[in-house]
This record gives C-alpha cells, sequence and structure tokens, in this order.
C-alpha cells in the first residue's frame, strides 16, 4: 500500500517541469531542497531577482546543475515570458515582503506585489502553463475578527469574505492574487490553488520575522531585551518542513483555485515564546515592552482543518521542537557583531 502511494507521487512529479518564482527565499529554497531530495521532477528552474533572496541559499543546486538559475526581475514582462516558456507547474513565491515591521511599515514596496501577480498569471497563461500554486498568507483574513485575545479563534477559510479587511497592502495584494486565480479557473480552465501560509519559521529564516528576531535579540545578548507590544498577541508559528510537504501536496492534490490554509493549531503567545527561547539560550535579561511598535493582529492562528481534510496533510513539528532546530542553525550560522551592527536595520527591512 505505501509502495503504492510513494509511486503514484513519483509519476505525478517526474515528468514535470517546475518553475519556482522567488526560489532563493528562506521558503523557496526549503522547497527546491525538498523537491529535489523526495520528488525527483523533470526541471526546476528558479527566477529571483535577489532582492531578499540569497543566492547562498541554492547555490549548491546550481553548482550542481540540479536547477536553472535566472537573476531576472519577474515585474519586466520579457523576464516573465522566459521564466514561464515550456513550463507545467509554477510555483509562485516572488513578492515584495517582509515580516511585521517591514509589511506595516511599507505599503508602496508590496503593492508592487499587484503587478508582479498579474505579470506571471499573465505570461502563465499564454505558455500554456497547466498549474498555479500561489504562496499566499494569514494576512488575507480581516483585522477586525483578530482584535480579542480572550477568543479562542481559528480563522478558517470561508471567513475572507466581503467586507474584506485584509492586513496591509501586502495582505490585500495576497488577496487579489487569490481571487484572480480563482478566476483564471473558472474562466480558462486553469489548475490553480492558493496556500495561505501563516508566520513560517525555521533553518534560512530572517530577521524581520519575529521568530528569528526573537532569537537574534538573545544571540546579540540584547538587554534590556526587547519586545514588540506587550506580548500578548498570539500566533501559530509554523516550521518550514510542514510548510513545504503542506505546498507540494497542494500542487498534487488541488486545481479548482481554493485557497489552503497551511498552518499549525498551536496557540503561542509571544511571551511564550520568549521565555522558551531564553530559557534553551540560558539567557535571562531584563524583558523591556514596546507598546508602540508594531504588532499586527493580536490573535490570529489558522484552522487547519481543511487541509487535513483536502491533502491529508498536518503539521508534525512542535513549536518547542522547532525553535530548538531553528536556534541551533542560527547559533551556528551567524557572526555576533554583523548582527549586531545590522539590527536596527535587519527587523524592519528586507
Ligand atoms: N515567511 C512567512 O512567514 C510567510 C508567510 C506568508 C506568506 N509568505 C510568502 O511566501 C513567499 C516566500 O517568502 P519568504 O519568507 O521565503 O521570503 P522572501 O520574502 O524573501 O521571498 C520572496 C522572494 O522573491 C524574490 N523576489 C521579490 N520580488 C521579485 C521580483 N520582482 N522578481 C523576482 N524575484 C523577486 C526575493 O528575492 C525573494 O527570494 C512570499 O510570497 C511571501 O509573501 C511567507
Amino acid at each position: 500500500m505505501i509502495k503504492n502511494k510513494k509511486t503514484a507521487i513519483n509519476k505525478f512529479w517526474h515528468d514535470k517541469r517546475i518553475l519556482i518564482t522567488g526560489g532563493a527565499s528562506f521558503i523557496g529554497s526549503n522547497l527546491v531542497d525538498t523537491l529535489l531530495e523526495e520528488h525527483n521532477p523533470k526541471s526546476i528552474r528558479v527566477v529571483d531577482n535577489l532582492s531578499s533572496g540569497l543566492l547562498k541559499n541554492i547555490n549548491s543546486h546550481i553548482k550542481n546543475k540540479n536547477i536553472e538559475f535566472v537573476k531576472g526581475d519577474l515585474r519586466d514582462s520579457t523576464v516573465a515570458k522566459s521564466a514561464t516558456k515550456k513550463i507545467d507547474v509554477i510555483f509562485h513565491l516572488a513578492a515584495d515582503h517582509g515580516g511585521r515591521g517591514y509589511v506595516d511599515l511599507h505599503q508602496a514596496g508590496p503593492a508592487s506585489n499587484f503587478m508582479l501577480d498579474g505579470m506571471i498569471f499573465r505570461e502563465a497563461l499564454k505558455q500554456n502553463v497547466k498549474k498555479i500554486v500561489f504562496a499566499s498568507s494569514g494576512c488575507v483574513y480581516p483585522n477586525y475578527i483578530q482584535t480579542n485575545i480572550k477568543k479562542k479563534l481559528y480563522l478558517t477559510e470561508e471567513l475572507v469574505v466581503p467586507p474584506y479587511d485584509a492586513d496591509n497592502l501586502y495582505g490585500w495584494a495576497k488577496l487579489m492574487a487569490e481571487l484572480t486565480l480563482k478566476a483564471y479557473h473558472q474562466e480558462y480552465g486553469m489548475q490553480t490553488a492558493s496556500c495561505r501560509y501563516f508566520t513560517v519559521y525555521g533553518p534560512r529564516g530572517v530577521e524581520n520575522h519575529a521568530v528569528i528576531a526573537m532569537i537574534a535579540r538573545s544571540f546579540i545578548k540584547q538587554n534590556p531585551y526587547q519586545i514588540w507590544g506587550d506580548g500578548q498577541q498570539i500566533r501559530n508559528w509554523t516550521y518550514i518542513n510542514d510548510i513545504v510537504s503542506g505546498t507540494i501536496k497542494t500542487a498534487e492534490k488541488i486545481n479548482n483555485g481554493t485557497a489552503l490554509n497551511l498552518g499549525t493549531m498551536e496557540r503561542i503567545k509571544v511571551i511564550d515564546a520568549v521565555n522558551q527561547i531564553l530559557n534553551y539560550t540560558n539567557f535571562h535579561p531584563k524583558l523591556k515592552f514596546l507598546p508602540t511598535m508594531p504588532t499586527g493582529p493580536v490573535n490570529r492562528v489558522a484552522d487547519n482543518k481543511l487541509a487535513k481534510r483536502l491533502l491529508n496533510w498536518e503539521p508534525k513539528t512542535l513549536f518547542s521542537e522547532g525553535v530548538k532546530k531553528t536556534i541551533d542553525w542560527y547559533y551556528s550560522n551567524k557572526k555576533r557583531d554583523e548582527i549586531e551592527h545590522n539590527f536596527s536595520k535587519l527587523i524592519i527591512e528586507r
């Protein structure tokens, strides 16, 4: 039985020519690794302008000729056109994106995603690409339902309905792309799907996202240790390997434009995440809360029942395990003086 299942998965990927836009990113590069290690597709092309992605994330695959890499800006129609040529499946991850500090404090950059997404979708259609899987976000959920920390709220997919109230221009662009892909399926028959990622963390993550920022503060021995907001905000930080496996399953199983939550249902307060990090790193500073810094919605946790039902997927990594793996990676890959020197930029820029 298990053998048959494996054969079916291999069959799905073995003749697929894949494009990963933004494939040098944290999530994109981990997706490249897993597709190569576990699924053996016909080919993988990565197109990335390296505006936040890092060549070192995929360099070994380029050197070993496992993937084709093109450095280019996908908002340029000639780049988008050649990127989508002779491709069966697109994982569209390229975006002007960053963590809370970035998406709250920058609107113009993320607004360029309207154009970027439209360009990819239009060129993919012209080139007869069979399928697009889109990296969407928990930021499509209405802000107004995520305001009460006392409520045991789990965001179910059907809550994204009018009156829409997405999270910053970043969230609006993700929402418009989801709706466009639904329309592309209905009107043009293209196979499409959207994965709503919830606050992803893990090796190769960057400091403008909360978990890596918290680890970095410990790494540079920040004292007093700063916490944005009052620490009571609730999140469901989701480990990178779970996000990658959910994204691949979405490509295998969803064709009709459905948008799915990929996130754990663990409810973790910022202050509890901080305490786990401080304990594991054996650092015991004074805490300083910064109530005027961006926090985003105070209560954001996914419901993942739809992904369980449609994909037979569920997250495997508890926060308590994933955060230790991430700390181990961070401490063995970073230089303290470099992080300390650039820290104020690293936490809000991309
Ligand atoms: N990290 C998270 O918690 C999270 C949560 C929800 C959604 N997402 C989405 O997942 C995707 C990957 O995010 P990530 O966290 O790995 O990091 P990221 O933001 O660094 O990824 C974006 C990638 O796209 C590239 N890029 C940006 N603009 C481009 C352009 N015009 N042309 C070509 N390449 C371009 C960047 O260099 C980068 O490699 C993004 O679409 C992001 O919005 C991430």
